[in-house]
């Protein structure tokens, strides 16, 4: 079954002049049929390079927005138009505007885990890859984190120097990675290291020895000599883990590392994008100009 759908995308994928973008976190079997996979930031530039006249999302709606934002030019498609990240809705431009007007010698930086709307209020963009880098690199002593309090929290702890307004966003997935859970892990498998995102809260941050985006922690792990991992992020990416390090064991804290929006996509769900062409991403002009400034400025930053 599965290998007839597989063929039927090759073949839409062909006739429709399309290409697939997956987020680490969709289904194992979506990523072995996208032609990318990677995390937030790769993806978002991955976009900017290709030729193809459609790109095909399998991701939340954040990431093909911002794949739009910077390409207006190209159809970007939703493999699931529902697929959404809740985090991206926990601020709203009232806030930002505020802040703006408290603080008005402050950059706005704008994880992209964040609507349209909102990037088109803030100064930069960044991801979890990025974040550290571009926020010690800008001008700005004053600094307005959105929409992601444990992000925040943890680049603002390396960047002593800097003044941080913090926001109460957060990852309802990684939030629920409890520390708790994280010691039993390492209790029993004491010879593992700990490897998490920086979504997780502040205590279970503090018991890792090595904290990433997805993509720096399958780098990580890839290139340790070590054999064991406890994995404190979404259990998709254990498929790419596993892919690169089939000598490899990597142990989950629990059962709740899964993103309900990240697994609405499923192989059909891809098809059906293919074949309609829809749903697609779609903009307003002037915010999406607007947004395109601090997507583009991360990108500059991030080089
Ligand atoms: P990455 O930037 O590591 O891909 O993370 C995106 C995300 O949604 C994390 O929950
Ligand atoms: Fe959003 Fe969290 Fe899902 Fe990432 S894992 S898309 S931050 S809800």
């Amino acid at each position: 079954m599965n290998e007839e759908i597989k063929g039927r995308i090759e073949k839409l994928k062909k006739e429709k002049d399309a290409v697939i973008l997956a987020h680490y976190y969709v289904d194992g079997e979506v990523q072995e049929i996208a032609d990318y996979v990677g995390d937030s930031f790769f993806l978002a530039k991955k976009a900017t390079e290709i030729p193809a006249s459609v790109i095909i999302f399998c991701g939340v709606s954040f990431m093909g927005e911002s794949a739009k934002i910077l390409n207006p030019q190209k159809k970007v498609v939703m493999a699931d138009q529902h697929a959404d990240c809740p985090m991206a809705h926990m601020i709203d431009v009232d806030r930002i505007r505020e802040v703006r007007r408290d603080h008005p010698d402050a950059a706005v930086v704008c994880y992209v885990n964040s609507t349209a709307e909102i990037k088109a209020e803030s100064d930069v963009c960044v991801t979890s890859s990025n974040a550290l880098k571009i926020v010690k690199n800008l001008p700005n002593k004053e600094i307005f984190f959105i929409p992601d309090n444990n992000l925040g929290r943890y680049v603002a702890k390396q960047i002593p120097e800097k003044k941080f307004i913090f926001h109460d966003g957060f990852c309802h997935v990684h939030k629920s990675i409890h520390l708790g859970e994280v010691l039993k892990a390492r209790e029993a498998k004491p010879n593992a290291l700990v490897l998490a995102h920086p979504e997780c809260t502040e205590d279970v941050l503090a018991e890792a020895d090595f904290i990433g985006s997805t993509s720096q922690i399958i780098d990580f792990a890839t290139a340790s000599d070590q054999k064991e991992f406890i994995i404190c992020t979404e259990m998709g990416i254990f498929y790419e883990l596993q892919l690169k390090n089939p000598d490899k064991k990597f142990y989950s804290v629990g059962h709740r590392q899964f993103c309900p929006n990240m697994k609405r996509i499923r192989l059909e769900s891809v098809v059906e994008a293919l074949e309609n062409l829809g749903p697609e991403v779609e903009l307003g002009e002037k915010m999406r100009l607007k947004a395109a400034l601090p997507l583009q400025r991360m990108l500059e930053l991030a080089k």
